[in-house]
């Protein structure tokens, strides 16, 4: 029972709620003819812009989306229409997913998400019903639609076995998009975007390439990410931007909540260089496991 206590009162220090799985039985969504398991996830977001570090351009570009699909009406009525099929490439980590989340949030529509990996399946011909399933619900309603690791259909081509089916796919979600007709937005996310050819990326109304963050990007990540508790002396920002060169976002994530974790553990109350330089070779170890050639 004093568990339970403990953790009530701990409870009241947890950051805001960002995303809310909403009840998705009110909703019909689309399931796997063959398992059964639903085609889709819809959730609402609270996120904005100032949860998002990138350059100006990119969040211009995000804003540039946004602003058109809010004036959708008035470009429809000179005939034009809002970019609604926006690519997200660049490597993992950089604020892909985040930055769909802001834009749901932002525009009031739910998020939803659609592994893409889900939507093959292992029955010829399927995998387009599945495909057109997702289609005919989205287009129904206003929604973000992120059809997450999208790169899956670049990935499978060289394989002799898979090729055909995958080849079918491609084109299949090609023409859907092509005559896709509705005020949803769509998102597709690759970490590998060297593996989409000409014809896919033309599809898309707009590209948007997420690099790792520069020095000063970094430095706003730390600034933001260990704004949790006072920092010590014995370090400096720009110290820590300049330890970690090529490591993405979500490595800056991760190294600023392993080195709150371990004050707070410590009622330390404070954020020093110790906590930090072991959470960067912490981090550095886990980067290793998951690429040796790092
Ligand atoms: N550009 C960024 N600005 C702020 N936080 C970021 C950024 N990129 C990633 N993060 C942090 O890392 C987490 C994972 O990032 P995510 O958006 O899922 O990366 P991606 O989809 O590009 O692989 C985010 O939820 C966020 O906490
Ligand atoms: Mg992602």
């Amino acid at each position: 029972m004093s568990n339970l206590n403990n953790f009530s009162e701990s409870d009241k220090h947890r950051t805001s709620k960002k995303d809310e799985t909403l009840d998705n039985s009110m909703f019909n969504i689309p399931k796997d003819s063959e398992k059964g398991f639903p085609l889709l996830h819809i959730s609402e977001q609270y996120y904005s812009f100032s949860d998002l570090i990138v350059t100006d351009e990119i969040k211009e570009r995000l804003e540039n989306v946004i602003s058109e699909n809010r004036s959708a009406e008035k470009l429809f009525s000179y005939g034009l229409k809002p970019k609604n099929k926006i690519l997200f490439c660049g490597p993992p980590g950089t604020g892909k997913t985040l930055s769909a989340k802001i834009i749901s949030s932002v525009m009031g529509y739910p998020l939803v998400y659609v592994m893409f990996d889900s939507i093959l399946s292992s029955y010829l011909g399927e995998t387009a019903t599945n495909l057109r399933r997702i289609f005919d619900f989205i287009e129904k309603g206003k929604f973000v639609v992120l059809f997450d690791e999208f790169d899956i259909v670049g990935k499978k081509r060289d394989d002799p076995h898979e090729h055909g089916e995958i080849k079918r796919v491609v084109n299949n979600f090609m023409q859907m998009l092509d005559n896709f007709e509705s005020r949803s937005i769509i998102i597709a996310a690759t970490n590998h975007q060297h593996l989409l050819d000409k014809a896919v990326w033309r599809r898309f109304d707009d590209i948007i390439y997420f690099d790792l963050p520069d020095i000063k990007r970094r430095k706003q990540l730390f600034e933001k990410y260990l704004k949790v508790l006072r920092r010590s002396k014995d370090f400096t920002l720009d110290q820590l931007a300049r330890r970690t060169k090529d490591y993405s976002a979500a490595d800056i994530t991760q190294i600023c909540e392993e080195a709150l974790r371990k004050s707070i553990i410590n009622n330390e109350k404070i954020v020093t260089k110790d906590h930090i330089m072991w959470a960067i070779s912490e981090q550095k170890r886990r980067k290793k496991t998951i690429s040796p050639e790092n």
